[in-house]
């Protein structure tokens, strides 16, 4: 069975916790995302997948833990910040501003990362994303669901990031589009960049992923290699939720 990568760390994620005013919602979350790795974080709806992601990005305030990205300690950086640092985030949900043209968010995910050379920019990612390059001059409100959460994720690469962060890009897409979007995130994985997916298509995800971490109520309750999780036991307790009866949920 395939064992994780010895590449050096990109993103250590130590005893994170966030709040909602007085909720705690994550609880010591540890998790790393080695050089060139794509790690999938798995876990039921609600286990504070997004809020894990959006705390580490900057996006709310941790209430404890530590980050450090790509030897730096950004624990405490702003979002712009972090986004220059070379971590890109595509939000859950997030759709791309539908009154511009496709090739405008483009140019916005450049801005963002405050870097020069925009037209070559753009031409590298039409030449990833022909689908893209196509529709170009077009108002992105023309583009499909599926096509405007591939533009999201061309607007998240374009700025040359280290880690692409994706929460569940599989939202409300076709299952056509869902593996473009997956196998998109394989290819730009191939080619050097680290990717943090979060994902409620566990087969799927399992498939594209190189390692995994099972989140349950804010809490790290198992890492592996997708290899290990596909089909373990504890994948099924945790994701599914398929307790026997009268057994309580497998400990430490
Ligand atoms: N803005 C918010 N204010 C208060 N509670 C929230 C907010 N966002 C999420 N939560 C709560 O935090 C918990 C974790 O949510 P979330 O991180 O979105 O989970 P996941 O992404 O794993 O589905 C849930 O109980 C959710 O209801
Ligand atoms: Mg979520």
């Amino acid at each position: 069975m395939a064992e994780r990568t010895a590449a050096q760390p990109l993103l250590t994620v130590s005893d994170l916790e966030v709040a909602y005013g007085k909720a705690v919602v994550v609880h010591g979350v540890g998790f790393e995302v080695r050089q060139g790795e794509f790690v999938v974080l798995l876990g039921r709806n609600g286990a504070g997948k997004s809020t894990t992601l959006h705390a580490v990005s900057g996006l709310i305030p941790k209430r404890a833990g530590r980050v450090i990205f790509d030897g730096h300690d950004i624990t405490r950086a702003t979002a712009r910040d972090i986004v220059q640092a070379g971590l890109a985030q595509v939000l859950q949900g997030h759709r791309i501003f539908t009154s511009l043209t496709v090739e405008d968010n483009l140019l916005l995910g450049t801005y963002v990362a405050r870097q020069g050379d925009e037209r070559q920019r753009l031409e590298e990612i039409y030449a990833l994303f022909p689908e893209v390059a196509e529709r170009r001059r077009e108002l992105a409100s023309r583009l499909s669901g599926g096509q405007q959460q591939i533009l999201a994720v061309a607007q998240g690469v374009i700025g040359r990031p280290k880690l692409l962060v994706l929460d569940e890009p599989s939202t409300g897409l076709a299952p056509l589009i869902i593996d473009r979007i997956l196998e998109v995130a394989s290819s730009l994985c191939k080619s050097g960049l680290a990717i943090l997916l979060v994902e409620q298509l566990v087969d799927k995800a399992l498939r594209h992923a190189h390692y995994g971490y099972l989140i349950e109520t804010g809490r790290v309750a198992a890492g592996a290699t997708t290899g290990e999780l596909a089909g373990s036991a504890i994948l099924e307790q945790i994701y599914l939720g398929h307790h026997a009866p009268g057994e309580a949920a497998a400990g430490g």
